[in-house]
C-alpha cells in the first residue's frame, strides 16, 4: 500500500505531536507515496482549528471517522478510553497505533488484549524510547556484554510540571502513568524481567494530586530475575527541566542514557561548564526524533513492512511492573510482579 490514510483521535498534549509528526512525514513521502491525515476530537472547535493549520481533514466522530476510509487508526485520547477505542480500530479491521498504556491497569487491559488475539488485530503501543537513539545504543552494548555484569541500574524520568489534575486523576498514578516508559525500556534494554518492586513516594507540590490520590514522587527498587538491582525514579516537579535519563553501572564500564549538552543538570565540580545548552523543557522535546521515528514504524506497519515494535502484550508486562510498584506503594511492602518468572541463582 503506498497511499496510507491515517486517522487520529484526541488532539491533546500529544496527540497535535502525533498530528504534525503525521504531516511532516506527508511532507516527506516520495511522490506515489503519500500519507494524509484525517482527525476527531470531542473538543471540536479546537480540533478543526488544528486540522486547519495543518491540511488535515477533519470529522466530527470517531465513527465518522472510521467511516471515512483510513488504512490506520492512531490513538490519543486519555488512558481511560483507550480500550473502547482500540476495540473500534479492531473492528474496522485496520493496523491501530495507541498511546501508552493500553488501559489504567492490568485488570482492564487484559480484556483488550484477549479481544485483539480474538480478533487477529494489529496494535502497536506507544513507547516511543524504543525508538530513541541513546536506547538503542544502551539495548546495544548491554547485550553485546560491553559493559561486563551490571551492580547498578538507575531510570530517572522527572516532568518539569505536572500535568493537568484532571489527567492525574484519570492516568492511574505516577508508575502506571509516567515510570511505565522505564519500566518498558528497561525489559527491552535488557532483555530481562523486572520480578519484585519495593516503592516509596512523597508529596510536597500541589496537595490536589494528593487529593486525587497519587504521589508527585516516587522511586521503586527493582529487582530482576537475573538477581540485578536497579532503581527507578520519577517526579512531577524537576525545576532543572523535563529529565529523562538511564544509568547502567558494570564490572567492565558505564553508560549514560540521556546525557549530553541539553541535560537537565549542572556540575558541582569547579570549572566544569558541562553541559552548556538549553535544557530539554518537556517529553515532547526530550524525544522529538524518537516520537517522529515511531510514527514511521507506524506507517512502515501500515504498509505491511515491518513487523510490530511494541506489541500490546509487551505493553501490558511493563504495565504489571507498575501496578506492582502501585500495590507497593500502597501498603508499603515489597510486592512480586504478577506472572514474574522465579529469580534465576
Ligand atoms: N508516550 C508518551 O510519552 C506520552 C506522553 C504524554 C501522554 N501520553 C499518553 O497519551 C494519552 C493522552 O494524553 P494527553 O496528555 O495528550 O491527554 P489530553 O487530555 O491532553 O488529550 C486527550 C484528548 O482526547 C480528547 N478526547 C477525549 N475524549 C474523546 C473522545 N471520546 N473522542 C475524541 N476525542 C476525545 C480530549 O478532548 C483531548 O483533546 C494518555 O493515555 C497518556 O498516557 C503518552
Amino acid at each position: 500500500m503506498k497511499n496510507v490514510r491515517l486517522g487520529l483521535i484526541g488532539v491533546g498534549r500529544i496527540g497535535v505531536m502525533h498530528a504534525r509528526n503525521i504531516t511532516a512525514l506527508a511532507a516527506r513521502s516520495a511522490p506515489g507515496s503519500t500519507v494524509t491525515l484525517a482527525l476527531t476530537d470531542v473538543a471540536a472547535e479546537h480540533a478543526q482549528a488544528v486540522a486547519a493549520d495543518l491540511g488535515a481533514e477533519y470529522l466530527p466522530s470517531v465513527d465518522a471517522l472510521i467511516a471515512s476510509g483510513i488504512d490506520g487508526l492512531v490513538i490519543a485520547t486519555g488512558t481511560a478510553l483507550h480500550p473502547e477505542h482500540i476495540r473500534a480500530g479492531v473492528d474496522a479491521g485496520i493496523p491501530v497505533f495507541c498511546e501508552k498504556p493500553v488501559a489504567v491497569n492490568v485488570a482492564e487491559s487484559v480484556p483488550v488484549l484477549d479481544y485483539i488475539r480474538e480478533h487477529h488485530g494489529v496494535v502497536q503501543i506507544g513507547h516511543q524510547r524504543r525508538f530513541d537513539a541513546g536506547y538503542l545504543e544502551a539495548r546495544r552494548a548491554f547485550q553485546a556484554g560491553e559493559l561486563g555484569w551490571i551492580h547498578s541500574l538507575r531510570a530517572v524520568t522527572c516532568d518539569m510540571t505536572p500535568p493537568p489534575v484532571e489527567f492525574l486523576a484519570g492516568s492511574g498514578g505516577l508508575f502506571r502513568d509516567c515510570s511505565v516508559h522505564d519500566f518498558d525500556i528497561l525489559r527491552w534494554v535488557t532483555g530481562r524481567e523486572i520480578v519484585e518492586v519495593y516503592a516509596r513516594g512523597s508529596n510536597n507540590g500541589d496537595p490536589a494530586i494528593g487529593a486525587v490520590g497519587d504521589v508527585d514522587t516516587a522511586v521503586a527498587l527493582v529487582t530482576f530475575d537475573n538477581g540485578m538491582i536497579g532503581t527507578v525514579s520519577a517526579s512531577r516537579y524537576n525545576g532543572g527541566g523535563h529529565d529523562v535519563r538511564l544509568e547502567l553501572q558494570g564490572s567492565a564500564g558505564t553508560l549514560l542514557v540521556g546525557l549530553d549538552e541539553q541535560s537537565a543538570l549542572c556540575s558541582a565540580e569547579t570549572g566544569i561548564r558541562f553541559p552548556t545548552g538549553t535544557p530539554h523543557l518537556t517529553f515532547a522535546e526530550r524525544f522529538d526524533q524518537a516520537y517522529r521515528s515511531e510514527m514511521a514504524a507506524f506507517v512502515e506497519l501500515v504498509r505491511g513492512e515491518r513487523s510490530n515494535p511494541c506489541t500490546p502484550d509487551d505493553a501490558v508486562a511493563a504495565s504489571r511492573v507498575a501496578d506492582a510498584a502501585q500495590e507497593s506503594l500502597e501498603t508499603g511492602l515489597p510486592v512480586r510482579v504478577a506472572g514474574a518468572p522465579a529469580l534465576v541463582g
